[in-house]
Formats: structure tokens, sequence, C-alpha cells
């Protein structure tokens, strides 16, 4: 008999897996179905977020920063380090390891919250009475009914038309993470979240890297102070970052990869690489659903239609997270589960995008919420901006590393938050506190009122406040 559910999820990435547990949570019969195989071809559950993507490529930041900091920067400190070698199969089986911790995780939640998993493909069979059905193919091969159906299938890298991946020489995300040796001469396309990221890791470990953009801008949706900062900082590490380039011919011969482009200036150039990075961007993962079976509505590039509530053209069927429009971030794609639970079950939730926080997770780190002041002047709406630089913190001092600041920007007349930028140090962490200020319609002299520890790195957020008001006490 075909089992019955008051909710299936299919795909187990952070949207997935999380809009399983809410629903599970608010007493919902619930099944989440994932197709993702480990190397032994057991069940993987985490999606893109934790095999291929925010998990293991932080754990490989975390690594490569600690050789870089034991090689460059113990130093000052006064520590010599001799015999500094690199283990990079050992670092590598680490981040196997940690990836690893957290399927298994994903996989104690859906027993402890009592969801039934299914390791396999869910497409889309036929509405039902009760429905929709769902067939699932792989380990397990039946079709399950669901009254309540939520796509969370993710995004895929994807390829320039042309040359797809190998994932020997021409890397996705997917072979970024596991370059067996240290290449010498590293290619990136796009010099985005993960050109940025994983140039880092393989600059840091001793590859020669060069980014291509096709941008002239360097990460136009940063703010534009804060992304000129970074650069700079780039610049400094030996991470080669050229702007304003059109790529041509790919050839991907045996022993490297040869990229044909033209700068800036129009002229014709050559980069030859061991390895070669694409990464331009992701599009949303609907291969294999059938959603032509029930006709889920999708957009011109392949995502699922959705309103404000995540709801798609047919009944009692929602989509979140990479697979649907905005931010393609994980705790974008969470927030969506919950919210999306929270519906099935009749309550009004809400994600405000403006308060999504996003982070890039280099050296310096880039952290920011909200608007930028490009985006504040483009729409004419009167601001006020206060800057506080590292270089001023006691605790950056201590660190030693005071590169960066934190920029807050505040409305003219009411003072209310509408962004802060970040760069540096522990920016990933520093952004929570004005994430909440925000959500909280805080003004920039509340976060100048709230006492912060002492030395802190958030004392700088602090002083960033008091600079909208023109009166840091340490700058
Ligand atoms: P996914 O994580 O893609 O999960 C979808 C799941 O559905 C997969 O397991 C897939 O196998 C499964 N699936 C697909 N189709 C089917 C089907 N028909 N049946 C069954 N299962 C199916 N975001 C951050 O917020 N912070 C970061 O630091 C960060 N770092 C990243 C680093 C890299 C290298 C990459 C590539 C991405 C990173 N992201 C990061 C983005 C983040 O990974 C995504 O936004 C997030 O994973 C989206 O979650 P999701 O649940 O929508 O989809
Ligand atoms: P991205 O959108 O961040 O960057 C892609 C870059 O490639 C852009 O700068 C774009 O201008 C450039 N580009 C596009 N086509 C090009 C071409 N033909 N030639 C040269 N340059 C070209 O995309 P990315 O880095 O692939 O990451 C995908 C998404 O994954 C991110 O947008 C983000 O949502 C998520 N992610 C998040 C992370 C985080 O939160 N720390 C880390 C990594 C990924």
């Amino acid at each position: 008999m075909t089992k019955q559910f008051d909710v299936i999820v299919i795909g187990g990435g952070p949207g997935g897996y999380i809009a399983a547990i809410r629903a599970a949570q608010l007493g919902f019969n619930t099944a989440c179905i994932d197709e993702w195989k480990n190397e032994k071809g057991g069940p993987a559950p985490g999606g893109t977020c934790t095999n291929v993507g925010c998990i293991p490529s932080k754990a490989l930041l975390q690594s490569s920063e600690h050789f870089e900091q034991a090689g460059k920067h113990f130093a000052d400190h006064g520590i010599q380090v001799s015999g500094l070698a690199l283990d990079l199969p050992k670092m590598l089986g680490r981040k196997d390891t940690v990836v690893k911790q957290n399927n298994d995780g994903i996989l104690y939640l859906f027993k402890k919250n009592k969801i039934s998993f299914f390791h396999g493909r869910g497409s889309f069979v036929k509405a039902s009475d009760a429905g929709h059905d769902i067939q699932v193919t792989g380990a397990t091969e039946e079709i399950i009914s669901g009254k309540h159906i939520v796509v969370a299938t993710g995004s895929n890298a994807r390829a320039l038309p042309g040359t797809p991946f190998d994932e020997e020489n021409i890397l996705s995300n997917d072979g970024a993470l596991r370059i067996p040796a240290v290449p010498k001469k590293l290619g990136v396309i796009g010099a985005g979240v993960i050109g940025l990221e994983m140039g880092s890791v393989w600059r840091r470990l001793g590859t020669e890297v060069t980014i291509l953009e096709g941008l002239p801008t360097f990460l136009g949706a940063v703010d534009e102070q804060i992304a000129k900062e970074s650069k700079k900082a780039f610049d400094r590490q030996g991470l080669k970052i050229e702007l304003g380039v059109k790529v041509g011919e790919i050839k991907n011969a045996k022993k490297g990869v040869s990229i044909a482009y033209t700068n800036a200036k129009g002229e014709a150039q050559t980069l030859d690489v061991d390895k070669l990075i694409i990464s331009i961007g992701r599009t949303a993962n609907t291969i294999g659903l059938n959603t032509e079976a029930v006709g889920l509505k999708l957009d011109e590039r392949g995502m699922v239609v959705v309103d404000d509530h995540c709801k798609t053209n047919l009944p009692n069927v929602w989509a979140i997270g990479d697979v649907v429009r905005g931010p393609m971030l994980a705790h974008k794609a969470e927030e969506e589960g919950v919210a999306v639970a929270e519906r099935i079950a009749g309550q009004h939730t809400h994600v405000n995008f403006n308060t999504v926080p996003w982070v890039i997770y280099t050296s310096p780190e880039i952290a920011w919420v909200g608007q930028t002041e490009q985006q504040l002047k483009a729409e004419g709406r009167a601001y006020k901006s206060g800057t506080f630089p590292f270089l001023a913190n006691g605790r950056a001092r201590a660190l030693g590393d005071t590169t960066g600041m934190v920029k807050m920007l505040a409305d003219a007349v009411t003072d209310e938050i509408l962004g802060v930028h970040i760069v540096g140090p522990v920016a990933s962490e520093l952004i929570a506190e004005c994430v909440m200020a925000m959500e909280f319609k805080a003004s920039s002299e509340d976060i100048a009122r709230i006492c912060h520890a002492h030395p802190s790195l958030s004392e700088a957020t602090k002083e960033a406040a008091l600079a909208v008001d023109k009166r840091t006490l340490n700058f």
C-alpha cells in the first residue's frame, strides 16, 4: 500500500532537512528524500552545503589559514617554526571527516525527529486525491504520497558553454575541494564568492592563482568602499585578479589548461594553468523531478516559480532554497524551510531578505547586511555613514590582524540602521549583532549606547555606530 505522509520534502540540503525537522516538530508525519551518495554509495544528506559547499570549503579555509599563519605570521608573535610541511592528503582527509560528521548528524536528527528518510531520487508521478504521488528511485524504490510537497532540490555549478567539467582539470566547486596535489598554477574564472574562497585556499597552500573576472568592477554587490579595501588586501597577498576580461577558447590538454582571453585593454592574452576552476554562478536543479507530469511552473532560468510565501503554482506544493529566487545561501534556504513548515501549520512566518547576511570567508572576511552606500545613493535616500578601522581596535592589534573596518549606514532623519558592511577579522561573527539590530529596527544610537566587552572586535561595531554621529572615542 502507498505510504501516506502529511509532508514530503524532496531534497535533504539545508533547506530540505530543516523544513523536514520543523514540519516534524509541528506534529506532521514527514518524509525527506535525498539522493546524495557518499563514496561508499550510502546516504550523505546535507546537500551541496554539507558535501561540496559551505562545510568542506570552510574546513579547507581553516586548515590553509593555519598553514599560512604558521609559515608567515607566527614569527611576528615570537614563535619560530622550522620544518613546516604540508600534508595535503591529511588536510583533505580531515575535511572529509568534517563532512561525514555533518552527514551523520543529519541522519541522527531524522531519527530523533521521527522523519522517514528515503535515500534516492524523488520525482512527481501525479496529483492524487490525497495530494501528490512521488516516485522514489534508488536504494528504495516505491511510490509515496504526500498532502504537502516541499521541493528543495538545490542548485548545480554552471559550466561555460563548450567547456564541461571533467573534475580533473576543469573543476567545479566539487573538484576544487579535492585537488590531490598542490597545483603550481591555478586559473579561476569568476571572482565571486567561490572564486575568492577557493582561490584563497590554494594560494595559501603555495599555488600561483589567477582569477579572471568578466565584470569591470570587483565584487559589484558589495559596498564599494569595502570591496576596494578587500581588493587591496587580496593584491597584497598575491592573489592575482584581472577584471573586465572576456574569456575565449579554453583548451583542456592532459597536462594542463590553456585559456585565451581579452583583457580590459582589449589585448589578446593566454593563461596557461595546471587546473582551472569555473565559478560563474549556479543553476537551479530540477533535473529528474518530472515537473512536466504535474505542470509545476519553472521560469526561463529553470527555477521553480514561487510567490513571497514559497507557494508554487500547484496547490500544497512549495519550493525553497537555491531552486527558487533569492540569494543562494544555506541560511536563506533554512529560513524558507522553517517558514514553509510553519505556513503548512497555518502560522504566518515571514523571511526578510533585507536582513539575510552575506559572508565571504576569505582573509580578511567580508560580511554585510542590508543596503550598500551605492544602493542608497541610487535610491536618493538621505543617509549618514560611520566607519571605524580595525587598526584602532585593541583586540585586533593583539591578534595581529588590523586589516579592514566596520562601516555603518543609517537613515539621516530617523537614524535607523540601513546597512552594515565589514571587512576584517571574524567579520562572519561580528555581522550577527548587526543583523539582530536591523531586525529590531535599531538606530545607530542604540548600538552606540550598548556596552561591548573590552577588548573585543565588536567594539569596532560600537565605534562605527558612534562614527555615524561623528563621535568615535578611539579614533
Ligand atoms: P542543496 O544544498 O543543493 O541541496 C539539495 C539536495 O537535494 C541535494 O542533496 C541533492 O542531491 C538533492 N536532490 C536534488 N534533486 C533531487 C531529487 N529529485 N530527489 C532527491 N534528492 C534530490 N552558503 C552559505 O550560506 N554559506 C557558505 O559558506 C556557503 N559556501 C558555499 C561554498 C560552495 C563551494 C558552494 C558551491 C556553495 C556554498 N554556499 C554557501 C551555498 C549553499 O551551499 C547553498 O545555498 C545551499 O546548499 C542551498 O541549500 P538547498 O537546500 O536549497 O540545496
Ligand atoms: P557568484 O555569483 O558569487 O560569482 C560569479 C562571478 O563570475 C561573478 O563575479 C560574475 O561576474 C563572474 N562571471 C560570470 N560569467 C563569467 C564569464 N563568462 N567570464 C568571467 N567571469 C564571469 O558565483 P559563484 O562564485 O559561482 O558562487 C555561486 C553561489 O554560491 C554564490 O553566489 C553564493 O550564493 C553561493 N556561495 C556562497 C558562499 C558563502 O556564503 N560564503 C561561498 C560560496 C558560494
